[in-house]
């Protein structure tokens, strides 16, 4: 069958790597993608949130399943879309993918379903969320409600920083209308994991954990990022972890869902705090994390386009996946000035001496053809990923990945996957 895939970073990369790997596919037309995915199918030029023109190629082409990548157009109904016009597609409908977009009612459904998650309070006015964090003096989050491009979250140890912070999202509109209403929550102390599922309204199936690195620095320190590098599994997530995770977090989550009106279908992604109480929720996404796709597609063995259709027909119960039991590692290299300015349009040296090393894919995120070459074109620019027999093992060889690679400005953190070695 023909398969249209959305989007355009690293994800996708690996989505695409993986979706070409099966034999049910025919045709792999990816919109807009990069030049990794080009590697595996057929780019087309039309953006994420085109969603009329994206249903439109996907009926002149004869497409059977769309698979839609980043959250924007979930939230603007992509899905909803698609199947109105009779093409399968993976991922939530615009209803329930408000479980990302709208992080206040994200909160509704963890607190009416009981599932664990910081206290937190919503306000759509500045005056009230000024006085309630006047209120407090213990560490607070201040989180913008709608979509931010993952910048919406302020971590004030002091919550006078939360009293500025709030007036800039909520007064000044920094993140525009996605600012409209704020959560303020209590701080978490933990380690974090992501843990994703595909769920088909009803049925779960939990992939195997992991990690991202959110901050640019090593250790853990300086400004939040997209996410600097991912291993998995997350040594972390012990089994009784993870059973927590199903019983406490993804069961009535799915289930709120469904009493909600907003069935679930798709990735659900849950960031989960490790706190000494037990795992609680810090958000949910509702699609494949970027980075954590790149490790755990490494070491998922099934076949993809298989799993993505049982979830669209409502069938995950008949799957069972298999699991290259070695870990993965992806350590992303980036742009000089990331997350801040950065220059665009560097010459990429070694791509190919690289993914010639033996259980190493170099997976393509900010990166654009020009001229023959592959240049520098976003913030993220690779992922450079890696299994091993042990994470250690799996680290040192994405790292010798990632020293045959060269473009002006490269940086990468040294310490991805330490916290699991350690
Ligand atoms: P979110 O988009 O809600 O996951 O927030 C982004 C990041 O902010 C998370 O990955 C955490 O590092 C941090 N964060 C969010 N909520 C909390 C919380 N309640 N306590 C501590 N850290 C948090
Ligand atoms: N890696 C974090 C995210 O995909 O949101």
């Amino acid at each position: 069958m023909n398969v249209l895939l959305i989007g355009s970073g690293g994800r996708e990369h690996a989505l695409a790597w993986k979706l070409a790997q099966s034999k049910k596919l025919k045709k792999l037309y990816i919109a807009p993608g990069n030049p990794g995915t080009a590697q595996h199918g057929t780019n087309v030029d039309i953006g994420v949130n085109d969603i009329d023109g994206l249903v439109k190629f996907a009926k002149e082409k004869d497409v059977s399943l769309a698979v839609v990548g980043p959250e924007d157009p979930l939230a603007a109904g992509a899905v909803d879309a698609f199947e109105a016009s009779g093409i399968k597609a993976f991922g939530p409908c615009k209803g329930a993918a408000q479980l990302e977009a709208d992080k206040a009612f994200a909160k509704e459904i963890m607190h009416s379903n009981s599932i664990p998650t910081a206290e937190s309070r919503t306000f759509d006015n500045f005056e009230d969320a000024k006085v309630y964090i006047a209120s407090r003096d213990e560490a607070i989050v201040v989180k913008a409600s709608g979509l931010a491009k993952g910048k919406g979250v302020y971590v004030c140890d002091d919550p006078a920083d939360g009293i500025v912070i709030a007036e800039k999202i909520m007064v000044d509109k920094i993140f525009g209308e996605a600012g409209d209403v704020v959560v303020v929550e209590d701080k978490l102390l933990g380690q974090e994991a992501s843990i994703l599922a595909f769920v088909d309204g009803r049925s779960i199936y939990v992939m195997e954990s992991s990690q991202d690195h959110k901050a640019i620095g090593e250790g853990d320190t300086g400004l939040n990022t997209g996410g600097m590098g991912a291993y998995s599994p997350a040594p972390i997530v012990t089994e009784a972890v993870m059973d927590q995770v199903v019983k406490e977090i993804l069961v009535p989550t799915v289930d709120g869902m469904n009493r909600n009106g907003t069935p679930y279908k798709g990735i659900l992604y849950a960031g989960i705090m490790i706190t000494q109480g037990g795992p609680r929720t810090l958000e949910f996404n509702v699609r494949f994390g970027d980075p954590e796709t790149q490790p755990i597609l490494m070491r998922l063995k099934s076949d993809l386009l298989e799993v993505m259709l049982s979830v669209c027909d409502g069938r995950l119960d008949e799957m069972s996946m298999e699991w290259d039991s070695r870990p993965a590692v992806c350590v992303v290299m980036s742009s000089g000035g990331y997350p801040g300015d950065y220059e665009k349009g560097k010459v990429i040296s070694g791509l190919e001496e690289a993914g010639k090393l033996e259980d190493v894919v170099v997976f393509h995120a900010g990166t654009a053809e020009k001229d023959g070459d592959i240049v520098t074109s976003g913030g993220r620019v690779l992922g450079v990923t890696a299994v091993g027999e042990t994470i250690a093992a799996a680290k040192k060889k994405a790292y010798e990945a990632v020293d045959k690679i060269s473009f002006d400005g490269a940086y990468c953190r040294r310490d991805i996957a330490d916290k699991a070695i350690k």
